[in-house]
């Protein structure tokens, strides 16, 4: 075993859905606190942290592929290459592999057990390779240091896991059983959040709308409790959540979108699919139908509500007749913008044995007519917002000279030329339309 200069400045770089992206932010201040700097853009770092996701094929070949360039364009002159430290969903999944087979992999580290970082990199550093895979039953919010500086728009995990068992799906086996954060914790890390400079919060879960918990007077919430409780925080401008589970959306919760004036008008509802018998092999719980009952009831309470989703094109035994209704569904709601992917065999799955997998160009082909039909909806939608005044969340400045970016309370991206800064709320006028993004005036 030989020994590692500790690093003195880390990259974090994370891969797949927000659930990521918070992780990477909260290993990113682990590592702070322990006195590893972040490494400036375009330079070096003594430790890369592939923060990795393992729900579409290719994305274990991705991590190899990654690790392979970190080794070729930083690796140093004495032959060793940056402590590379692979987390995340693949790292999960696949951790006895990668060990296995990259041998300037270090660290292997799961989504439940990040918190041990610094026992892990200490362990490293001294020249073991370290795997850590747990699913510990102590919390890992619990041991992660506090925040201190967060941007305008800001994200808090309130529930992890899955216990849906969809078919094709990996998440419930790389992020375990649902489990929902305390009440108390979320509350307090809200104030945190927002004492740190947070205009809005995101509340993040695999199945957030099944996030449950006891209020301050031990009564049982749901989502819509904890929202109501972080819509009294008076320098909280928004709310939102994402990812719901049609299943979860309960009539508290779509109340609440009629009710609540601080959670934004937009959800991410996914159905995957407009065919009922599809949505059985997937074992989705609803129908096409009883999906668009749910979205019927959230428009009735919030007719403005811009509506998103996701959709698997080409899963096994999919037929043509099958996938039209999809595109059928896809009419009848009328999205603000959506993800669609291709059918991926997950390995371990219960899909990934199915009987009809569907060859790669008529998923291709299915893709392609399905994005046009999405892209041509999220066109009409911004253009019907033209003239609309509303408020943006400055959250960035654009490439031009005083341009700033920020997010519509439908969560269209919106850009102006104007005096304000990052962090303001400022009132618009959205008017120019684009597919992906919206020209706005200040007034
Ligand atoms: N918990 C969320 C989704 C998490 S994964 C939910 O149920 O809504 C995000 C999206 O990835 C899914 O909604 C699905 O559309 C897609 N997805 C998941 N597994 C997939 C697979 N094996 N192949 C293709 N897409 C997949
Ligand atoms: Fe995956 Fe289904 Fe769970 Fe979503 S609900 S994470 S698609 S198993
Ligand atoms: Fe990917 Fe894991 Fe999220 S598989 S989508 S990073 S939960």
């Amino acid at each position: 075993m030989s020994k590692i200069a500790p690093p003195r400045t880390y990259r974090v770089k994370s891969f797949g859905c927000q659930m990521n992206v918070y992780d990477g932010e909260r290993m990113a201040e682990l590592l702070g606190s322990q006195g590893i700097a972040p490494a400036p853009e375009g330079e070096q770092a003594d430790l890369v942290v592939l923060n990795t996701c393992h729900i579409r094929e290719k994305a274990a070949e991705k991590v190899y592929s990654d690790i392979g360039r970190i080794v070729k364009d930083w690796g140093r002159e004495d032959g060793t290459s940056p402590l590379i430290a692979v987390a995340g969903c693949v790292a999960q999944a696949e951790g006895e592999e990668i060990m296995a087979r990259a041998s300037s992999v270090k660290m292997v580290v799961g989504p439940q057990a990040y918190h041990r970082l610094p026992d892990m990199l200490a362990r490293a550093v001294d020249g073991e390779r370290v795997t850590d895979t747990d699913m510990p039953a102590e919390t890992k919010f619990d041991a992660l240091p506090a925040r201190r500086k967060v941007a305008p728009s800001a994200f808090l995990t309130v529930q992890e896991g899955c216990d849906k068992f969809c078919t094709y799906c990996v998440v419930p086996y790389t992020r375990g059983a649902e489990v929902s954060r305390p009440f108390a914790d979320l509350v307090d890390e809200a104030h945190r959040l927002v004492d740190a400079g947070a205009r809005e919060i995101t509340l993040l879960g695999q199945n957030v709308n099944a996030w449950t918990g006891e209020d301050g007077k031990g009564r049982p919430i749901g989502l819509e409790g904890l929202i109501r409780e972080l819509a009294a925080l008076p320098d909280l401008a928004r709310i939102r959540y994402t990812t719901s589970h049609p299943t979860d959306m309960t009539d508290g919760l779509i109340e609440a979108h009629g009710e609540v004036a601080k959670l934004m008008p937009f959800l991410h509802l996914p159905v995957q699919s407009g065919s009922d018998r599809v949505l059985k092999a997937m074992n989705r719980s609803h129908t096409a139908d009883s999906y668009l009952r749910i979205l019927d009831r959230v428009r009735a309470v919030r007719p403005d509500i811009a509506l998103s989703g996701d959709f698997i094109v080409g899963f096994p035994g999919e037929t043509d007749a099958e996938f039209e209704q999809t595109l059928s569904l896809v009419d009848a709601v009328g999205y603000a913008q959506c993800f669609s992917f291709k059918y991926s065999a997950r390995p371990g799955t219960p899909a990934a044995d199915m009987d009809g997998q569907i060859a790669a160009a008529v998923m291709d082909e299915r893709l392609k007519r399905l994005q046009d039909a999405l892209n041509r909806d999220q066109l009409a939608f911004n253009r019907a917002s033209l003239g609309k005044t509303c408020e943006v969340l400055v959250e960035r400045k654009g490439r031009h000279e005083g341009q700033l970016l920020g997010k519509s309370p439908w969560l269209q991206s919106v850009h102006f030329t104007g005096a304000a800064a990052v962090g303001d709320l400022v009132t618009v006028e959205l008017a120019e339309a684009g597919p992906n993004s919206i020209g706005a005036r200040l007034v």
